[in-house]
């Protein structure tokens, strides 16, 4: 059996939403200490619905993979529904990450779980 399935490599060779949004509304990073792997994402929210998602992610296969589902997942629904992102669903939409590889993953939930807090911040009534 293949390492990676055929989404992780897709999405690895094309990833989706490549980039930086200049005047994001939320902005948010996470590392993984062990293998160095950074990501980072931004947020464009308008009326409380997610309308753009950029990442920069410096990882592995699986990381640029997972960062690309996660903003796919993600792009055109309430924050509401962004907050409850799981890596599991990433890594479930992309059928599969070899066991040893999930941080990966963990990556993107953490990345988008701290744009949307930084977002909440900036926006606290
Ligand atoms: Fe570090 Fe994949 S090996 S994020």
């Amino acid at each position: 059996m293949a390492l990676y399935s055929d989404k992780v490599m897709e999405h690895f060779i094309n990833p989706r939403n490549v980039g930086v949004i200049e005047d994001a509304d939320g902005i948010g990073e996470a590392g993984n200490a062990k293998c160095g792997d950074i990501m980072k994402m931004y947020l464009k929210i308008e009326d409380d619905i997610i309308k753009d998602v950029k990442f920069e992610t410096f990882g592995c296969a699986s990381a640029i993979a997972s960062s690309s589902m996660a903003t796919e997942l993600i792009k055109g629904k309430p924050v509401s529904e962004a907050m409850m992102l799981t890596n599991k669903a990433v890594a479930e939409a992309l059928d599969g990450l070899p066991a040893y590889k999930m941080h990966c993953s963990v990556l993107a939930e953490e990345a988008i779980q701290k744009a949307l807090d930084d977002y909440n911040e900036k926006h606290k009534k």
